[in-house]
């Protein structure tokens, strides 16, 4: 079938709601108009029949099944009834009729598990307290109408879709034809909140019974139940800084190819690793060979890598379940610091030093910041870059010409987690057990600064970590990778990089 065809079918879909399933070939090849023209009624006989029942009856349910439900049971507390609407949201084109690859909204998998496109959770209120909770999926393709081989999102096209007792079984949830939620929505009466920006056909049909402020308030709340992660959570991230550690040895194997190429060599061999073991890579990897590491964001990754520079590589590993590590290595491109990039890079990984060991229950979320700060400025000033004293310079924060960025933030389903929580629980909070961030200070000399000597010009370090706050103390998630310089030069020599 042409690719026209699947688009106009999966218009289709888009417009046709729940009669699809219900109507036969006459109606289809009038509403299909260009599309199912060509579909004879002998072909649509045929299609219809001869296919095997599939229906797997041996599921058990997902591992976090008792998580999804302690935490729907902590939403359904906050929000006593009211109905709540949290979607997956949809695919989005990515160029006429190719789409991005489908990434579920983090709200719905932490309350589901299930990562379907344009699945919606739906929590009705059950009197004053408490909820019943409803996942809404598409089901599987009907095969009477020939709508899985005819429609753009048939199975044929898009792949087998899980049947909904199959959901059911997984999710240990109730679960309904989804194309039934707009009609479901439109009627509902009492308090209603929803999860934005992720469906804008459940929106449309809520446009009425919903305010911005309300439905922020949701939103906010999901954001700070993710502050402390549980038990799942945490064997997630460290799976992710797992993988995300083998991915850094792959590049580091590879160095010499990508010297003789560019820096997507790098790119490409980390994404691998993270295809291979995972969902996808966390967020666009940082490949950023000699001044391009100055650029905090450099996600082009299209430039050359020479022996002699130094490679910043921020990446991360991103699980099936969709927890993502957060890592920073900065690496000498021919496996030796020169002495001046170590002593910048000795200065980072003081700093970073200092910063972890600022991470404990009780510590106030600005404390890392605070202490890595302080000790990149003492360098700064040792150096001659400032004029001291240290207390005034980071009273004036004169030293983030060249820090730039905050120290960390929390980690989880997004790389920048949490982001919704209110700065009281979060960057004016306390830490807590359970909480997981990044430690990163970084030095960034830009290429055209003036106000320092020419040789540091052009140079940029991070290092970054993943940290957890346990009981007494934290734990380096990613600490299977090396930091201090000596470390780094003797792993990179073992891996095949010598200088
Ligand atoms: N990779 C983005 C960050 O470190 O925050
Ligand atoms: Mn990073
Ligand atoms: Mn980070």
């Amino acid at each position: 079938m042409a690719e026209e065809q699947r688009a106009e079918a999966r218009e289709a879909r888009d417009t046709e709601g729940t009669q699809e399933t219900a109507e036969g070939p006459a109606d289809r090849e009038e509403r299909k108009n260009g599309v199912t023209r060509q579909v004879s009624d002998e072909l649509a006989e045929n299609m219809r029949q001869g296919w095997a029942d599939t229906e797997r009856r041996d599921l058990a349910p997902i591992p976090q099944a008792g998580h999804t439900a302690r935490r729907r049971a902590e939403l359904s507390a906050r929000f006593p009834g009211e109905r709540l609407v949290i979607p997956a949201g949809r695919l989005k084109t990515r160029s006429n009729d190719t789409e991005y690859p489908f990434r579920a909204a983090v709200e719905y998998a932490y309350l589901t598990g299930d990562q379907t496109e344009d699945g919606v959770l739906v929590m009705e209120p059950t009197g004053e307290r408490g909820h019943e909770a409803t996942l809404y999926l598409l089901p599987r393709s009907d095969r009477e109408s020939g709508e899985f081989w005819l429609s753009g999102q048939g199975e044929l096209w898009v792949g087998r879709r899980t049947s909904p007792t199959e959901a059911e079984r997984l999710y240990g949830l109730p679960v309904k034809d989804v194309r039934t939620v707009p009609d479901l929505l439109s009627k509902a009466r009492g308090p209603v909140r929803v999860v934005r920006s992720h469906d804008a056909g459940v929106e449309a049909a809520l446009t009425d019974k919903v305010t911005a402020e309300r439905d922020e308030e949701l939103r906010v709340f999901l954001s700070e139940m993710r502050l402390i992660k549980d038990d799942f959570e945490i064997a997630e991230l460290t799976r992710a800084c797992e993988s995300t550690a083998r991915g850094f040895e792959d590049v580091v194997r590879v160095l010499d190819k990508a010297v003789a190429t560019s820096e997507r060599y790098i790119e490409g061999t980390f994404f691998l690793r993270a295809r291979v073991e995972g969902n996808d890579v966390g967020y666009g990897s940082i490949c950023a060979a000699g001044p391009h590491a100055t650029t905090l964001h450099w996600v082009r990754n299209d430039g050359p890598v020479r022996p002699g520079d130094l490679l910043l590589l921020d990446a991360g590993v991103e699980t099936t379940e969709l927890y993502t590590a957060d890592v920073t290595r900065t690496l000498p491109v021919n496996g030796r610091f020169s002495p001046l990039q170590r002593r910048i890079y000795d200065a980072v990984y003081e700093a970073q030093e200092a910063g972890i060991a600022a991470v404990r229950p009780g510590a106030k979320f600005r404390d890392f910041h605070e202490a890595a700060q302080r000790v990149l400025t003492e360098r700064l000033v040792e150096w001659g870059l400032l004029e001291g004293p240290v207390e005034r310079v980071l009273e004036l924060g004169l030293q983030r010409r060249w820090t730039l960025h905050g120290t960390g933030h929390m980690l989880g389903m997004d790389v920048h987690d949490c982001a919704a929580a209110r700065r009281e629980t979060y960057v004016e909070g306390t830490l807590e057990p359970g909480m997981c961030l990044t430690v990163e200070p970084g030095l960034y000399f830009q290429p055209d600064d003036l106000t320092v000597p020419e040789e540091y010009r052009g140079i940029g370090i991070r290092i970054e970590d993943d940290i957890l706050v346990t009981e007494d103390g934290n734990r380096n998630l990613s600490a299977a990778l090396p930091r201090r310089a000596e470390d780094v030069e003797a792993w990179m020599a073992e891996l095949g990089v010598r200088g």
